[in-house]
C-alpha cells in the first residue's frame, strides 16, 4: 500500500511505540552542534559495518528538512505501508533496513515545509508505527543542532545513547558545547565524541596531515567529561571510491584507514 505525507499526520500511540522500541536493540543517536561534520556518513558506515558483520541493523533518518540517508546509500525506492498502515523500512543489504522521508518525496528537490507538531508526529510514527523487524542495533541520523527532531527522538527513546560528531574546528567545538548541554538536559546519555576530519590523508602520498589542533577536542573532552571514541581522518580518495562505486566507503574502500577505524568503532558499540 503506498503511503503519503498525510498518512504521517496522525497521533502517536505511546504503548504501541514502546512495544516497537523494545525490539530495536541498542539505540544510537548520531548528533552534532554544527552542520556538515559527517553525521550521515558516519551513521551509514557504522550501520553498514555491523550489518556486514552479521548483525540486524535499522537506520532511521530524523533529518526531516534535509534527509540524506537515501542519497548516502545510493538508494532509490518508494516508501510503502502494510495493511495495518505501518511504514515498511527498506532492506538495503541483508540485515540492514532503512527508513527515510526521502522515500516519500516525488521530487528530490522539493522542500519539506513542516513546523513543530507535524514533525513530532512524523517521528512518532517512524518509531512507533513502523514495521521494524527485530534488530540488534538501531541508528538514528539527525539534523545539526538540537531542534524538534533531536529532542523528540530523545524524549521517546529512554535507553537512547548519543554520539556527538564534530570536527576539531573552533566553531564546531563551540557549537558542540551547546549540543551536549541540550542533550544532557533531555537526560540522554552521551557515550562520547567522534572527531571527524581530524587529519587529511593525502591522496598522492598517503601521508596523514593534521587538520586542526588535536588539543581542541581533548579540551572539550576534559571539560565535558566525555570520552573520545574515535578520530577519523578526512580521506578524499576513499570518498571518491565510494562515489564511483555508489556504495558506502566501508564497502568501497575497505582497506582505507577511515574504513578500518569506522569498523572498529562500530564493533565497539
Ligand atoms: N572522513 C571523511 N572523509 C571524506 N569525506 C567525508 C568524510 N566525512 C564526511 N565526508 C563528506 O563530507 C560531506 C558532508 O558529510 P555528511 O553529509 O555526512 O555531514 P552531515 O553532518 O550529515 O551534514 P548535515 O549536517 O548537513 O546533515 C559529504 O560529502 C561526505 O561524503
Ligand atoms: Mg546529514
Amino acid at each position: 500500500m503506498p503511503t503519503t505525507f498525510e498518512d504521517l499526520d496522525r497521533g502517536i500511540r505511546q504503548k504501541e511505540m514502546e512495544a516497537v522500541l523494545s525490539r530495536l536493540g541498542r539505540k544510537y543517536l548520531i548528533f552534532s552542534g554544527k552542520g556538515g561534520v559527517g553525521k550521515t556518513t558516519l551513521t551509514v558506515n557504522l550501520a553498514w559495518s555491523l550489518a556486514r558483520a552479521g548483525y540486524r541493523v535499522g537506520l532511521l533518518d530524523v533529518d526531516l528538512h534535509g534527509p540524506d540517508l537515501a542519497g548516502a546509500l545510493y538508494l532509490d525506492a518508494q516508501l510503502t505501508a502494510d495493511d495495518q498502515g505501518r511504514l515498511i523500512p527498506i532492506e538495503v543489504i541483508p540485515g540492514l533496513w532503512v527508513l527515510t522521508i526521502q522515500h516519500l518525496l516525488t521530487d528530490e528537490r522539493q522542500a519539506i515545509m513542516w513546523r513543530g507538531p507535524r514533525k513530532t508526529r512524523a517521528i512518532g510514527q517512524f518509531l512507533g508505527e513502523t514495521a521494524w523487524p527485530k534488530l540488534d542495533y538501531f541508528f538514528i541520523d539527525s539534523p545539526p543542532g538540537t531542534g524538534d527532531e533531536t529532542l523528540t527522538t530523545a524524549h521517546h527513546i529512554k535507553d537512547l545513547k548519543a554520539i556527538l560528531t564534530l570536527t576539531g574546528h573552533r566553531l564546531a567545538i563551540a557549537d558542540a558545547y551547546k549540543a551536549i548541554s541540550c542533550l544532557k538536559q533531555a537526560k540522554t546519555e552521551i557515550i562520547g565524541l567522534v572527531e571527524n576530519q581530524s587529519s587529511l590523508i593525502c591522496p598522492a602520498c598517503g601521508q596523514s596531515v593534521p587538520f586542526h589542533d588535536p588539543e581542541n577536542i581533548q579540551i572539550l573532552a576534559q571539560k565535558t567529561n566525555l570520552k573520545i571514541l574515535a578520530r577519523l581522518p578526512f580521506d578524499p580518495k576513499a570518498a571518491l571510491l565510494a562515489e564511483k562505486a555508489q556504495k558506502p566507503l566501508v564497502e568501497a574502500a575497505p582497506e582505507s584507514s577511515l574504513a578500518i577505524l569506522t569498523r572498529e568503532l562500530a564493533l565497539s558499540l
